[in-house]
Parts: C-alpha cells; structure tokens; sequence
C-alpha cells in the first residue's frame, strides 16, 4: 500500500469499483453471507481491521445501531470517505488511520468482534497484527478473518496467464494465507476455530464491464491493455459473459476466555 495520497485515493476508487462489479454481476451477497455468520448481537463492540472505506463496518451499524464501530485502515483517502458516508448516514462510527501493524493505531480498548476482511495479508507481520488483535478481545470475544482461498479467480487468471505473469504475492495469498498463517494461528490460540467457505460466480456480461474490472486490479499494467482487449474481444465473440468464479475463506476464531 501507499503513502502517496493521490495514488492512495486511485487504491480507493478502484476497490470500490472492484467491489460494484461484484455486487452487480455476482449470484451471491456478499454481505449478507459474512454477516449471517458473523451472527452480532446487540450492544457489541466491533472493531475492523483495514476497513477500506467502512461499507462492512457501517452496514453492521445500521443493522445493529447500540453498538459500538471502530474502523482502521492505512488509506487517509479510504478514511475521510467512511467518515463522511458515517456522518451522511448518522451513523456512530469512528475511524482512524494508520498501519495496523504499528502497535500505537489499534485502539487501546476492548472489542467483542475484530473483524478483518480482504486486508490482513497487505500488513507487514501478520502474526504480530494477529497476536494485537488477539489482545484486544475481551472475554469471550471472537477474531473474524476473510482472504482469497484456494483456486480464488482461476479462470480469470487463467485467462490473465497468455500474456502476463500473475505477481507472486497475489498467488501467495490465496494458496497460503488462511492455511499456513490465519487457521494455525487460530488453532494455537482459540478454543474454537470455524472455517467457512464463500464460492460466487460473477458473471461479466460485457467487453467494456471486463475491460473496466482489468484497469480496477492492482496488478493492471497500461503495457498490458492491448493484449487483454484483443483476448477479450475473441472471448465475446463466442461467449455472451466472462465468469470470475471468486473463493474465501473466513475464519472465526473464538471465544477468547
Ligand atoms: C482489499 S481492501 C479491503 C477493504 C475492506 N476491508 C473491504 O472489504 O471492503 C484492503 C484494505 O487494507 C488496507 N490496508 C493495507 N495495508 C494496511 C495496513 N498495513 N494497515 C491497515 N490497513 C491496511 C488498504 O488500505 C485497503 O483499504
């Protein structure tokens, strides 16, 4: 991630547009899906950890609103819109920015549910942040962890492999976040670690909606362009939609007694 405000305010734009087109063309809600698990109940202490612009965080708060929201995330750009869509909202949410993995950025008090949700791999040391995270759960609070999971956006990124390779570090995470570092930290520490898959099938159902999700990914390159359009011109011409097949895994990890 980035300091550079500019570029910092680019991460944003296109997480959010990343995040739309999921919304749009997917067969399953996200949302709905992690919260029905996350099953929070009223009066609760939440914390989110690289909550991005806050959707999750105050969409939580609008469903339960007597409990109480932090929000933390590197991005100043990503800060300021939570802020503003909070007070838009009237909703009671405070956020802070900062790297989670600086001891002082975390919030000194005590949360029921820490949440972290597509960002703990993007941190420096994730045992640290994990082991922070764990300190701050009172009595029989619970740690939730979503990332990419195993075969997460194979045909995309198969399709993505005739002309580029595809960074290391994105690989990385979907092969080996949750397994080797999330679920053996949960098993050391928690009593109880539940594992749940998410699978959803996000249908791209134009050359320009697909062309638009290329330029949203962090690993877009302008050298790329021409190729990509060429291939998904030739893919549209025999098929009427792309399908991005996405997988995660979340974690819950508790009670902390
Ligand atoms: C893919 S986004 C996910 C945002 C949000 N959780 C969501 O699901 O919409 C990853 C987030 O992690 C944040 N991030 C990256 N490194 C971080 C760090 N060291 N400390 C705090 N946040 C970080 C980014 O700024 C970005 O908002």
């Amino acid at each position: 991630m980035t300091a550079d405000p500019k570029r910092s305010s680019q991460i944003t734009t296109e997480l959010d547009h990343r995040q739309d087109t999921n919304r749009r063309f997917g067969a399953v809600d996200f949302e709905d899906w992690l919260f029905q698990r996350l099953s929070l109940k009223p009066g609760q202490r939440v914390l989110d950890v690289g909550c991005g612009t806050g959707g999750h965080l105050l969409k939580l708060a609008g469903r339960a609103p007597q409990g109480h929201y932090h929000g933390v995330d590197i991005s100043v750009s990503s800060i300021e819109k939570a802020r503003r869509t909070a007070a838009d909202q009237g909703l009671a949410a405070t956020f802070s920015s900062g790297d989670a993995g600086d001891p002082a950025v975390l919030p000194g008090q005590q949360f029921d549910l820490i949440l972290s949700v597509y960002a703990l791999y993007y941190v420096q040391d994730h045992r640290a942040v994990l082991e922070a995270c764990r300190r701050r759960l009172a009595e029989g609070g619970r740690l939730a962890v979503v990332a990419p999971y195993q075969g997460n956006n194979a045909d995309w990124y198969g399709f993505l492999s005739a002309f580029m390779t595809m960074p290391e570090d994105v690989m990385w995470v979907a092969d080996h976040f949750m397994k080797d570092v999330v679920l053996p930290f949960g098993h050391e520490h928690f009593p109880e670690v539940r594992s749940h898959l998410f699978q959803n099938r996000v249908e791209i159902p134009s050359r320009d909606a697909l062309q638009a999700y290329w330029e949203s990914n962090i690993y877009h390159r302008p050298e790329w362009d021409e190729h990509f359009s060429r291939q998904a011109e030739e893919h549209f011409r025999t098929h009427s939609t792309f399908t991005i097949t996405k997988r995660a895994l979340l974690a819950t990890m508790g009670p902390l007694s």
